[in-house]
């Protein structure tokens, strides 16, 4: 007899009870979500697309309400083994749902399956629907509705069922209302913070910040705020949601908070409109006092001298963005970092042609973003003013 193994959850279950959950993050973040989860959560394990937690409720809420790098959090209801259509929706009918409807819901479903008999994904998640229905869960169209967002996950005839705990994707922290061109997201920028070894003791500058996406998130790690502080997510409409004990979390992170940086956050940008847009979203932000922001050219830009420095930015690229004088740019920051004792420099781009036209390239971490493969190149200064064209790079 294949086996079924629930989470057991309800609303009237206690808070302690041990839950499966698993914070997702895009591909090659994963360590750097284990370093951020560790002093969150005790059992934590990394694997591919995130880390798989054991906690209880508080921990759910702690890791929504932290975490930086992740994009969601699921809970785990339960894994079942099914090779027919019919034996998928009778015991995806026997996992615990009630756990997650208060009211009616608007359902999603987003399903995958690798290595299975079953394995289109329309019919999986039309049978997981059919089961929920059968489970007495209130389905409705209404758009005012809270969205309960199921994810089947199929390997080898297994299926993972999972409930998204944050409903907005938790890289939308709300303060980004606009971009400049090719912004970073706001999760792969305190990746980028973690990867290049930024410590809030240290001097930060982005001297080409566009929507300044590096130096909002370097102001609120900090200042210790917690990214999900003021948002709502879909937790808060399970049954079992407890109040007391969510204000209480976010009670102590207020008071966890700095009133000021250690040492200051530079940010420029060459573009005034740019700039612009940079202003508003620290603004929004709520971080725009603890910013100097500035509209220059690289070329221009006299960094205050610092016993500890780091200079790290995403030039364009010349992919998504034109950009005629491409290397001019990266020399320029070659020659910015040549002239600011104290400082490390660290680009994030897409080829070591290009981040040699800075300086002799060290360590490099490769990442996606939007789509692309890039690396963060760490630099090291240039023995001179280059002034050869790299054709390769042009
Ligand atoms: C890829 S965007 C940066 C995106 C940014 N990290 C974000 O999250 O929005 C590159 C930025 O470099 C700026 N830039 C290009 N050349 C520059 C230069 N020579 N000096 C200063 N800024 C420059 C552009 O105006 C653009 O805003």
């Amino acid at each position: 007899m294949p086996s079924i193994t629930p989470v057991t959850w309800s609303a009237s279950l206690p808070s302690s009870t041990q839950l499966e959950l698993f914070a997702v993050t895009a591909p090659g973040l994963e360590s750097c979500l284990l370093a951020e989860l560790q002093p969150l959560a005790e059992r934590s394990r990394l694997v591919a697309g995130g880390v798989e937690i054991h906690g209880d409720l508080t921990t759910l809420y702690r890791l929504n309400l932290w975490s930086r790098l992740a994009t969601r959090v699921l809970l785990r209801v339960g894994t079942v083994h099914a090779l027919h259509f019919e034996e998928l929706r009778r015991k995806t009918t026997a996992l615990p749902w009630s756990g997650f409807a208060r009211s009616a819901v608007r359902l999603r479903i987003s399903a995958t399956a690798h290595h299975c008999r079953l394995i289109h994904t329309g019919a999986i998640s039309e049978r997981v629907s059919l089961a929920l229905g059968d489970a007495g869960v209130p389905v409705t169209t209404d758009e005012s509705a809270p969205l309960l967002h199921v994810f089947v996950r199929g390997d080898q005839d297994h299926f993972t069922l999972s409930v998204d705990s944050s409903g907005e994707l938790l890289h939308r922290r709300g303060y980004r209302l606009q971009d400049g061109g090719a912004p970073l997201r706001e999760t792969l920028a305190p990746a980028l913070l973690h990867l290049a070894g930024y410590l809030p003791s240290q001097t930060l500058c982005d001297p080409m910040c566009g929507a300044a996406t590096l130096a909002i998130e370097a102001a609120l790690l900090s200042l210790r705020r917690a990214p999900g502080i003021g948002r709502p997510f879909a937790f808060q409409d399970w049954p079992g949601f407890e109040p007391s004990r969510w204000q209480q979390l976010v009670d102590e992170a207020r008071a966890g908070e700095l009133s000021q940086l250690a040492q200051p956050i530079l940010a420029s940008d060459r573009d005034p409109q740019v700039l612009e847009i940079a202003r508003r979203n620290a603004e929004r932000a709520g971080v725009l006092p603890h910013l100097q922001l500035h509209c220059l050219d690289v070329h221009q830009l006299k960094l205050p001298s610092a016993a500890e420095g780091l200079i790290l930015c995403n030039p364009p690229y010349g992919k998504r963005l034109r950009q005629p004088r491409l290397v001019e740019t990266y020399r320029g920051l070659g020659s910015l970092l040549r002239r600011s004792p104290g400082f490390r420099l660290a680009i994030l781009t897409t080829t070591p042609q290009l981040a040699q036209a800075a300086g002799p390239i060290g360590n490099v971490h490769w990442l996606r973003n939007g789509g692309l493969r890039v690396g963060l190149f760490s630099v090291g200064k240039p023995q001179r003013e280059a002034t050869a064209t790299l054709s390769s790079a042009s």
